[in-house]
């Protein structure tokens, strides 16, 4: 049905207002500045991602300007547009051997997802990750032989396309890909398997002046060993530092960071630049992921950012790409429930804890996302205890919540490790609910659940409301139009 002209305007109208009030936000004090050389990975593994223009928003109140991206979204890297973020956009593994194996893919995968932004849409891309951590143990072997020739061809076509000195490929590896026998970083090598490949990798970027990426993760350290110095992992100092030569060690960082510098030297690349692709701390899923431990972190890490020192073979200033801007519902758990929070902010865009991206050590919250639509104000909850009640459905209801929904903050050492029975369940159903846009089905749970308005968040144990995933907030504004344009066709009509 074609609708008269005159019924058109207040339905543009309304929708340039929404769409208005959705992306701006009101300009208040002087943008804050981050410690130069600060970046933030941005992964978007979440059920309900917030609409990428409001995450940009908040990356520009908190005076962050590099961002680093897993993949190349249109969606994600046009809303960037204009903001002069710098930008690293990836690759993801399972297109490496294509792009290894095939030129003239590299060729079409660049001018599409690379130079396309950058020419029509202003976009600042700086970097391409070919592949993310391709060369883990994990992945036995899977990416080592097609890694380094993917990055030649994707360079190459950067090259033709005339861009090759603005944008830069690299590939992120994880700080596994080197070890020390001993411990001490003098005695750090590339590991054997991927030796051959690294050397070549690193030919490449020291000829192209393209930085060596690398994730060093002191938690990491902490939650895979027992008995690891908790000092060690941060940066406020240590009883009894580590001695190398006539160098000293008062933190894991930069150990490990150093263990990489003499690796490079064994192979006579001692002078690539390097750049940590992914640094961070988890606040929840394990007993060493907690807002406290992570602000003690950061702090420490940007103060060390600001001061310049660097480490103690490669003094001076260092850039470093945060993990991460927002907690991911959706990312795999196979390497420990932390997984789906490393978010400096919640899924939500709220902050988690005090952190000064300045490098001053103030304890000053982080500015939240602004504009975020939420769901209704309502949760799902197990009924109060009933004879009626067949509580032998419950541990099937709750794997299958668990399943599908996120019950990472129930585990062990966790936020929500020690509410009672009804307490777990009810957490466990309500992820399940909210993942699922509250549909009236998703809090049934054979009859064990229901709905409440009542915030049941107790303690550290918050249940979310889900945000409107941005999806449904197309179809919420479509509802919303609609109601709008039908409200003036019966003013209209009554007129
Ligand atoms: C990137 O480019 C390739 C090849 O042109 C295309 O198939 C793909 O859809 C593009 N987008 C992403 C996100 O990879
Ligand atoms: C790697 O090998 C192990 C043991 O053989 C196997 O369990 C695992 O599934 C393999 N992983 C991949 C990514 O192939
Ligand atoms: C990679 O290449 C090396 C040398 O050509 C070869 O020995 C090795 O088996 C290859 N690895 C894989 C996983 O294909
Ligand atoms: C309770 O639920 C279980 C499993 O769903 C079922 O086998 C059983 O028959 C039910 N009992 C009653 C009294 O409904
Ligand atoms: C849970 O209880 C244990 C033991 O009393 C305590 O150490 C821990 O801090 C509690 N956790 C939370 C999140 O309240
Ligand atoms: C609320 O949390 C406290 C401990 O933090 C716990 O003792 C209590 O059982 C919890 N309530 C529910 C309903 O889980």
């Amino acid at each position: 049905m074609a609708l008269p002209k005159f019924l058109m305007w207040p339905f543009s109208l309304t929708w340039l207002f929404l769409v208005h009030w959705q992306l701006h936000h009101v300009e208040g004090a002087p943008e804050p500045e981050a410690v130069p050389g600060i970046g933030i990975n941005w992964g978007l593994l979440a059920t309900h991602p917030i609409n990428p223009p409001i995450v940009v928003n908040m990356l520009k109140d908190n005076g962050i300007k590099k961002a680093k991206i897993f993949d190349t979204d249109p969606w994600v890297v046009s809303a960037f547009t204009g903001s002069n973020i710098e930008l690293m956009v990836g690759i993801p593994n399972d297109q490496l051997r294509k792009l290894a194996r095939d030129a003239n893919y590299a060729h079409d995968w660049v001018k599409n997802n690379v130079t396309k932004f950058v020419y029509k849409e202003a976009v600042n891309i700086r970097y391409v990750s070919v592949g993310n951590e391709p060369f883990l143990r994990s992945y036995n072997g899977s990416f080592v032989n097609i890694t380094f020739p993917a990055m030649q061809n994707v360079q190459n076509a950067i090259d033709k396309a005339g861009y090759g000195d603005k944008i830069k490929v690299t590939t992120a590896l994880n700080a596994d890909v080197y070890e020390s026998k001993t411990d001490k970083p003098s005695d750090g090598e590339f590991r054997p398997d991927v030796f051959h490949a690294i050397k070549e990798i690193v030919q490449f970027l020291d000829e192209h002046n393209s930085p060596f990426l690398v994730n060093i993760y002191p938690f990491l350290s902490l939650y895979q060993n027992e008995g690891f110095p908790m000092d060690f992992a941060f940066f406020d100092g240590v009883a009894n530092p580590v001695t190398d030569n006539d160098k000293e060690y008062h933190n894991v960082f930069d150990a490990n960071f150093d263990t990489l510098v003499w690796s490079l030297r064994k192979i006579d690349h001692s002078n690539v630049n390097i750049v940590i692709g992914e640094i961070g701390w988890p606040t929840d899923g394990n007993k060493h992921g907690t807002p406290s431990n992570a602000k003690r972190f950061y702090q420490g890490f940007l103060k060390k950012m600001a001061s310049k020192t660097g480490t103690p073979l490669r003094p001076g200033p260092m850039d470093a790409y945060m993990f991460s801007l927002l907690d991911e519902d959706d990312k795999s758990i196979a390497p420990g429930n932390f997984e789906r929070h490393w978010g400096i902010f919640r899924y939500d865009g709220k902050p988690k804890f005090e952190v000064d991206f300045s490098g001053n050590g103030e304890n000053k919250m982080p500015i939240e996302a602004k504009g975020v639509v939420y769901q209704e104000r309502k949760w799902c909850v197990i009924k109060p205890f009933d004879k009626s009640l067949n509580m032998s459905s419950l541990p099937g209801a709750l794997s299958y919540a668990c399943a599908l929904g996120d019950c990472t903050s129930l585990g062990a050492g966790s936020s929500c490790a020690n509410q009672s029975e009804d307490g777990s369940a009810s957490y466990a159903f309500n992820s399940y609910f909210q993942i699922s846009d509250q549909s009236v089905e998703a809090c049934d749970f054979k009859g064990l659940a229901n709905i409440v308005t009542d915030d049941p968040t107790n303690g550290t144990c918050f249940f979310p409301i889900q945000i409107e995933s941005s999806g449904n907030m197309l179809t919420t504004l479509l509802i919303k139009v609609g109601l709008f344009a039908g409200f003036s066709l019966i003013f209209l009509t009554f007129m």
